[in-house]
């Protein structure tokens, strides 16, 4: 790979003539997006009818969540405005991304987080990223307040999804699922907490559309973990509460948007519980080899839930037309939430450092 080539990654490169950017914008990446879109043959028979299934795997984004596609932008425009510092508030993939790549762009960060409700790998980034780390005694939707409120009035740039550069960067993966299928899918899984994600998607195939760089618009389908639905309930959920501490999200900032993609495309938005999350997590670690956190295992679930041929009677899903082509994000890397995984760590047997002994072990 030439030099050239080299800096020519990241979203911002790859898809410049698509984003707010100028020469005068101070590109701060870390190479994140270009993730792979991998084809899974087990969830393609799984929901049948000829469909098949590809896995939009964003945990192998450089902080290991879809959130820097979106974070390159929101810095990179920061330091074009001259921002020393950049505040957020986090479920704990967002706060990860603002702290790498404000290092990156030599700008302080600071992030608010629900104290006790951040998965152990997401902490740690903050914490290693240089962050200030503030976990406030409230959830998510109190701190997004709290942010609002200080960027209203402090010379510090709100990087959440609130700042409209967050979706743009957002709107590449939609992109890049074009350019590998050669057409938009039929229908576009999400798991949905904040909901900007799954209303930047929305905005990326439009946008291809619209250029004539696709023939259709997908369906897109977003679940929210049963204890935390505000926009399945149709009302603010007053105290979230979920397994899946990404999306434990009970006033999403994005809610009308995500709600308008949803309805616009012929989609909709459904609940998976937290028990139909981690056995989805589980199944897809162990049946296809990718691993994510439990957010991320939202999409599946309600894939499984919704499209499989064992779907329940009075699924409230538009039926999938023969031959589908269906996309599930998956957001964030297992790696993540290492309490959640460490629960499937049983019977650890210790044998002697001894061929004979681990084949009789292992029933060899
Ligand atoms: N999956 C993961 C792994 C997430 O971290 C998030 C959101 C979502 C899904 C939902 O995406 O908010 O765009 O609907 N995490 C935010 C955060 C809230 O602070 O990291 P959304």
């Amino acid at each position: 790979m030439s030099f050239q080539s080299l800096h020519d990654r990241g979203v911002i490169a790859r898809w410049r003539e698509f984003l707010p950017v100028s020469e005068k914008t101070p590109v701060i990446s870390l190479n994140e997006g270009s993730t792979p879109l991998v084809h899974s043959p087990r969830l393609s028979a799984l929901v049948g009818l000829g469909c098949e299934v590809y896995i939009k795997y964003e945990g192998l984004n450089p902080t290991g969540s879809f959130k820097d596609r979106g974070m390159t932008m929101a810095i990179s425009k920061a330091a074009e405005a001259g921002a020393r510092a950049v505040i957020c508030a986090s479920t704990g993939n967002t706060s990860a991304a603002a702290a790498a790549y404000a290092a990156r762009g030599g700008m302080t960060s600071i992030v608010l987080l629900p104290a006790g409700k951040i998965a152990l790998g997401k902490l740690a980034q903050a914490f290693m990223y240089g962050a200030k780390v503030v976990a406030i005694e409230g959830n998510f939707d109190d701190a997004l307040r709290l942010v609002r409120e200080i960027g209203e009035t402090e010379p510090i740039a709100v990087v959440n999804s609130i700042n409209p550069y967050r979706l743009e960067g957002q709107k590449t993966a939609a992109f890049e699922i074009i350019e590998t299928l050669g057409d938009a899918p039929d229908v576009h899984i999400l798991p949905v907490g904040n909901a900007g994600n799954i209303s930047a998607y929305w905005m990326g195939y439009n946008e291809f559309h619209q250029h004539k760089r696709s023939t259709r618009l997908p369906k897109m389908i977003g679940y929210q973990a049963a204890g935390s639905a505000p926009i399945y309930y149709g009302k603010v959920v007053e105290k979230p509460e979920t397994i899946a501490t990404a999306i434990r999200i009970g006033n999403p900032a994005s809610w009308d948007k995500a709600a308008a993609a949803m309805k616009d495309s012929g989609g909709t938005v459904d609940i998976v519980t937290d028990e139909q999350i981690l056995a989805a997590q589980y199944w897809l670690a162990s049946h296809e080899g990718i691993f994510v956190e439990p957010a991320s295992a939202a999409s599946i679930a309600g894939l499984m839930k919704c499209m499989g041929k064992d779907r329940c009677a009075t699924c409230p899903m538009p039926t999938i037309a023969e031959g589908s082509r269906i996309v599930c994000t998956v957001t964030g890397h297992g790696l993540k939430d290492p309490d959640v995984a460490a629960k499937h760590i049983s019977g650890i047997s210790t044998v002697r450092a001894d061929k004979s002994a681990i084949l009789s072990l292992i029933g060899g």
